[in-house]
């Protein structure tokens, strides 16, 4: 791996991450927002920020007006919030707004939000003038940690989510963890959720630490949550940086998501992304227990620590039937074979073809017990 790295700044980090693009650098920095107004760009730059009206509203204009008061030309760009809005038609709107502004090919695209936001902002530029440079200012824990490493930008279509996209790095992701204090608490939990994937999928160590302080990343100790994030992305940045065109191993990733994405397109988005990854775990886990790959003792602390987040571990009011087929119309079914990411031990996960049918429908079964 190649590491994180304590920055200048108090509780600060940074996070190299190879891409075929070339390194660039993940910064993690409480009060980083505050301080972008006066990054190094030419005085001429024209920097654009990609927002929905949501983020604007809460740290938007605040970083228009630090980009202003440094003197910098800028234009802020909001679009209504919301998956709905995640398409081609707001990608459309934006140019329309960006291009008569004076885009020249060093203009600076800084997509600030959500996974949505980054997505759609590092599409709109990925094909403005065939690409210019962007930076990703991540602002939910989910994107933080997982949508704002790995170069995938996009929106989605009728057809399906992200069908539509570009691989674009950034040239920076600048992350102020203290911008979370803003987040409504079960935005906070979906990113939880993927921060126990990536633990689970890498690194025992990480996984117990994680165990001794959730608490403090749900009271949003800043420092804590600094720390956190650093070593969330490290674990995404050397996933992605073995794989970065999801030929192999970047299919760890989607440990949980398997289960997570039936659930998630069946109870048609009424469970979040977070919550169908939790129960995605918790069934993956089960399933690895029942076929004694993985020992009850670590199956048992897998789904402890999703509770313990405050994601749900049960209950699911979905029949088990319509989930396990919504599986088999998922885009990862190879050959008809729907592979799995199982764990071997907590930190480690093999992939599987050959789960027989009748364990798959157990293990989802199981999520509709109460817990
Ligand atoms: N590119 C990738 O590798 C990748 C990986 C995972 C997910 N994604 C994408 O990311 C999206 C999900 O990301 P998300 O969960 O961040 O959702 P999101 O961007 O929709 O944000 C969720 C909500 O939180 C609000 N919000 C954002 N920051 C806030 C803050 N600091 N305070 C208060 N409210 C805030 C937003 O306005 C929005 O209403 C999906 O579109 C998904 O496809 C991409
Ligand atoms: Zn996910």
């Amino acid at each position: 791996m190649p590491g994180m790295f304590e920055g200048g700044v108090e509780h600060s980090y940074y996070v190299p991450v190879q891409s075929p693009a070339g390194t660039y650098k993940v910064r993690i920095e409480p009060g980083l927002l505050g301080r972008l107004g006066s990054i190094q760009t030419p005085a001429s730059t024209l920097h654009i920020i990609i927002t929905d009206e949501h983020v604007k509203t809460l740290h938007g204009e605040a970083l228009e007006k630090s980009f202003r008061d440094a003197g910098r030309r800028v234009l802020l760009a909001a679009f209504p919030a919301g998956e709905d809005h995640k398409t081609i038609a707001t990608v459309s709107d934006l140019y329309d707004r960006i291009l008569p502004s004076g885009l020249e090919r060093s203009s600076l695209v800084i997509a600030l939000g959500g996974g949505l936001v980054g997505d759609l902002g590092g599409f709109v530029a990925a094909t403005l003038l065939r690409g210019v440079p962007f930076l990703q200012v991540p602002t939910t824990l989910l994107a933080m940690v997982d949508a704002s490493v790995g170069g995938k930008t996009g929106v989605n279509h009728a057809v399906g989510k992200n069908l539509i996209g570009a691989f674009h790095q950034p040239r920076e992701v600048m992350i102020d963890p203290a911008v979370l204090k803003t987040l409504p608490i079960a935005e906070l939990r979906s990113g939880l959720a993927e921060c126990i994937k990536h633990d689970i999928i890498r690194d025992a160590a990480g996984f117990a630490e994680l165990e001794n302080n959730i608490t403090s990343a749900l009271t949003l100790d800043v420092p804590y949550l600094s720390k956190l994030i650093a070593h969330n992305v490290t674990i995404k940045a050397a996933v992605v940086a073995a794989d970065p065109y999801e030929h192999g191993e970047r299919a760890h990733l989607n440990f949980g998501h398997t289960f997570g994405h039936a659930i998630e397109t069946h109870s048609g988005y009424r469970y979040s992304h977070g919550q169908c990854v939790a129960l995605g775990m918790v069934a993956a886990s089960r399933l690895a227990a029942q076929l004694k790959m993985l020992d009850a003792d670590s199956r048992d602390r897998v789904v402890a620590l999703i509770a313990k987040a405050g994601l749900p571990t049960g209950g699911m009011d979905l029949p088990a039937k319509a989930v396990v087929d919504a599986m088999l119309f998922d885009k990862k079914v190879k050959d008809g074979r729907v592979r799995f990411i199982l764990p071997d031990r907590i930190g480690h996960v093999v992939i599987r073809d050959d789960v027989p049918p009748e364990l798959v429908a157990s293990a989802v079964q199981s999520l509709r017990d109460r817990e």
